[in-house]
């Protein structure tokens, strides 16, 4: 195989070998936790600001928000109000100065035109800062309610969609203008100016064979599924394998729900109050939104019981000590680039995250001047 490639430079930890650790902004009401029990957020855009604010003050890397059409309902009325990512996003550009403000876009509702033009006015209001998550779009029932499914676009076929997107797109970045007659999108002549400043982060989460190859083929990041290290560890080397073969560099990251207590005993005994208060209800309809039958989801296959832990990712529940050893040894294991955190309240979770794990978690994946 070919010399190893290095990674393009974006200000991040993992430039220089060290761990890249965000904030998955919580712009749906009911953050990633679909209970009666947990801390109520209402995904509002005042506090996402303090968030943002708090996420920059503590050190933390960068900011993302999902784009979301459609929630789950239940008791919680979970997901059921969702802002804006991009919009989300300027704005919190706004009130931040360093840390990275990454959004999402579905690249079946949105034209290469018009996303080429967002994200560079993104890079000027956060001053080279900006990022873009590429989804394809997964679930049917978010895209119909506004007549943008196309039923004769498969899983696969979306992935080819987007890849006629995403260079598109990089074209409008770079060219005076772009001329392409794809199968999806013709685009005549077009242009976009002003041109980023910096060339956008672009990141990825799909996690299925054809989506890790687009990954590979076109991202700087992609986000991985899973919580068991060695099945992290085997997909990351995997697109990185096949990043390397493309001549590329590819970062893997994964979510992961932080449940912090003073011991143990403390952060148990709140992770087993969230399940106790499981909404089933909108159990059900996040199953029902990923395509599982009522008759399926009554059978109690393995994903209906994980996800009656009440955690929609992976979570560590745990002391300081006991959430810097699982972490040091997730990010160890799988070599991962870095994590994309969630908590159960952002605001009383993020400073004690900051204070008692992140500094030792920094100290362990040094980010060292000239590492690969
Ligand atoms: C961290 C993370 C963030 C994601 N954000 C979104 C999102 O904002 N909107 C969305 O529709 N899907 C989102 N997804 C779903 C992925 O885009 C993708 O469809 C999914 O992981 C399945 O992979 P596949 O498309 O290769 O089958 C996200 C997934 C992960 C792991």
């Amino acid at each position: 195989m070919s010399e190893p490639v290095s990674p393009t430079k974006f200000d991040l930890p993992s430039d220089t070998g060290g761990k890249d650790l965000g904030i998955f902004m919580p712009i749906a009401n009911g953050g990633w936790i679909l209970s009666r029990n947990k801390p109520e957020l209402d995904g509002s855009y005042a506090y996402n600001r303090k968030v943002a604010v708090l996420a920059e003050e503590l050190g933390y890397d960068f900011i993302m928000s999902m784009a979301k059409y459609r929630g789950y309902g239940g008791e919680t009325k979970q997901w059921d109000a969702t802002l804006d990512a991009t919009v989300t996003m300027a704005a919190l550009a706004e009130v931040t100065k360093t840390v990275k403000v990454w959004t999402t876009v579905h690249t079946i509702l949105q034209n290469p035109g018009t996303v080429a033009k967002m994200i560079a006015t993104l890079d000027q209001v956060s001053n080279g800062r900006a990022g873009l998550n590429v989804v394809t779009g997964s679930y049917k029932g978010e895209f119909s309610q506004m007549g943008m499914w196309p039923d004769d676009v498969d899983h696969d076929a979306r992935y080819d969609l987007a890849d006629e997107w995403i260079k598109a797109i990089k074209g409008l970045w770079t060219e005076p203008s772009v001329t392409m007659d794809g199968k999806y999108f013709q685009l005549d002549d077009c242009v976009s100016n002003p041109k980023p400043s910096k060339k956008p982060f672009l990141v990825c989460a799909g996690t299925s064979e054809k989506g890790m190859r687009f990954s590979a083929n076109e991202m700087d990041a992609i986000f991985l599924s899973g919580d068991v290290p060695e099945v992290l560890a085997a997909a990351s080397n995997k697109v990185k394998g096949i990043a390397a073969e493309m001549g590329r560099y590819i970062r893997t990251y994964a979510m992961m729900t932080v449940v912090l207590g003073d011991t143990d005993e403390e952060a148990q005994a709140t992770a087993q109050h969230y399940r106790d208060g499981l909404d089933e209800e909108a159990l059900r309809g996040m199953m029902r939104a990923y395509g599982f039958l009522d008759a399926e989801i009554g059978k109690e296959n393995a994903f209906v019981k994980k996800a009656r832990s009440s955690f929609m990712s992976p979570h560590v529940a745990g002391s300081p000590d006991t959430v810097v050893e699982r972490l040091s040894q997730q990010l160890e294991v799988s070599g991962l680039d870095g994590l994309m955190l969630i908590f159960p309240d952002y605001i009383e979770g993020m400073p004690k995250f900051a204070e008692e794990v992140l500094p030792k978690l920094r100290a362990k994946f040094p980010s060292l001047a000239g590492a690969a």
